[in-house]
C-alpha cells in the first residue's frame, strides 16, 4: 500500500501523545487549557477514553451503579473496584489513571487509607487516588496518603458516598454558609497537598468565586464553566442507562437504545432462523464428513 503525500504530513504533524502527568495538568491550568476527564470501568471504556484523547480517567465508584447495579455507591467494596481498575489499566496508555477510594476503605484510620490507596497503585497500576469530602477526617486521610507517596484528588460539594447526610442527591453550597463550608473544605484539601479537586453539583457562581482561591486544577461536574476541566460519567454521556440522569449531564449518544435494538434484532433473527447464515459457519471437506459419519455407525 502506498502512502499519499498528505498522509505523510499528517503523521508528521501528529506526534505520539505523551502520558499525562501531574506537572502537565498544572501547566494546563496555568495555560487555560481545558482538562477533560471521564470515568471508565472496563477495557472497552478505557480504549474509548484513550482513543478520544482524554486527559484523566477516573475509575469512579459510580461504577457501583453504572456497571455493578448497586442502588448507590455505598455498598461497593474495594476489591470490586480493583477488578474494574485493572481492566481499565489494561486499556489505557496516556491518560492519568485515578482510582476512587470506596466508602469504608479510608475513613477508619490513616493506616487503612494508605493501605487502600496502595492497593489501587500497586495492584491496579493507578497513578493516583480520589477520596470524597473535605472535612477533618478526609483531609487527614488525604495528607496521610500523600505523605506515603501517592497523589490524591479531592472531591467536594455533592459527595455521593455521604449523600444521605447531605439530604440526598442535590446541589450543595446554595447558601452563603454552605458555600463557605465548601470553600473551607477545598482549601483544606489543597493545603493537604491534593494535586486536583473535583467540584460536584455546586452553583456556577460559587465555583467561579472559589476558582480565585484554588491553585490546583479543579475538575467540575455540575459546577459551571469556571473550573479548569469537566468530568462526566461515561454511561451518562453516552446514554448507556435508563432515564436522563442529573441536570448537569449532557448526552452525546444513546447507546442503551442502540444496544437494545441490536439485541432485539439478534433475537428476531434467531427466532425467524435468519441467523446464522452460511457465511457465519465453518466448512468441512466432504470426504472427512462422510468418514466421520462412518465412524458413528
Ligand atoms: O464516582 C464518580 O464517578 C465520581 C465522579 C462523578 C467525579 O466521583
Amino acid at each position: 500500500m502506498s502512502t499519499h503525500p498528505s498522509q505523510i504530513s499528517l503523521v508528521a504533524a501528529a506526534p505520539e501523545r505523551l502520558p499525562v502527568t501531574l506537572p502537565r495538568l498544572a501547566d494546563m491550568k496555568r495555560l487555560g487549557e481545558p482538562i477533560v476527564m471521564v470515568t471508565a470501568y472496563d477495557f472497552p471504556s478505557a480504549r474509548a477514553a484513550e482513543a478520544a484523547g482524554v486527559d484523566i480517567v477516573l475509575v469512579g465508584d459510580s461504577g457501583a451503579m453504572t456497571v455493578l447495579g448497586y442502588p448507590s455507591t455505598v455498598a461497593v467494596e474495594l476489591d470490586e473496584m480493583l477488578v474494574l481498575a485493572k481492566a481499565v489499566r489494561r486499556g489505557l496508555r496516556t491518560p492519568l489513571l485515578v482510582g476512587d477510594l470506596t466508602f469504608g476503605s479510608y475513613e477508619a484510620s490513616d493506616e487503612q487509607a494508605v493501605r487502600s490507596a496502595l492497593r489501587f497503585v500497586k495492584e491496579a497500576g493507578c497513578d493516583a487516588v480520589k477520596l470524597e469530602g473535605g472535612g477533618r477526617v478526609s483531609v487527614a486521610r488525604a495528607r496521610a496518603i500523600i505523605g506515603a507517596g501517592m497523589p490524591v484528588m479531592g472531591h467536594v460539594g455533592l459527595t455521593p458516598q455521604t449523600a444521605t447526610a447531605l439530604g440526598g442527591y442535590r446541589a450543595q453550597g446554595r447558601s452563603a454558609a454552605a458555600a463557605a463550608r465548601i470553600a473551607d473544605e477545598a482549601l483544606a484539601l489543597q493545603d493537604a497537598g491534593c494535586f486536583s479537586i473535583v467540584f460536584e453539583a455546586i452553583p456556577s457562581d460559587v465555583a467561579a468565586v472559589l476558582m480565585e482561591r484554588i491553585e490546583v486544577p479543579v475538575i467540575g461536574i455540575g459546577a459551571g464553566p469556571a473550573t479548569d476541566g469537566q468530568v462526566l460519567v461515561f454511561h451518562d454521556l453516552l446514554g448507556i442507562r435508563e432515564g436522563l440522569g442529573a441536570r448537569f449531564v449532557k448526552r452525546y449518544a444513546s447507546l442503551q437504545e442502540e444496544m437494545v435494538a441490536g439485541v432485539a434484532a439478534f433475537a428476531g433473527d434467531v427466532r425467524t432462523r435468519r441467523y446464522p447464515e452460511d457465511q457465519h459457519g465453518y466448512a468441512i471437506d466432504k470426504d472427512e464428513l462422510s468418514s466421520f459419519r462412518g465412524r458413528l455407525t
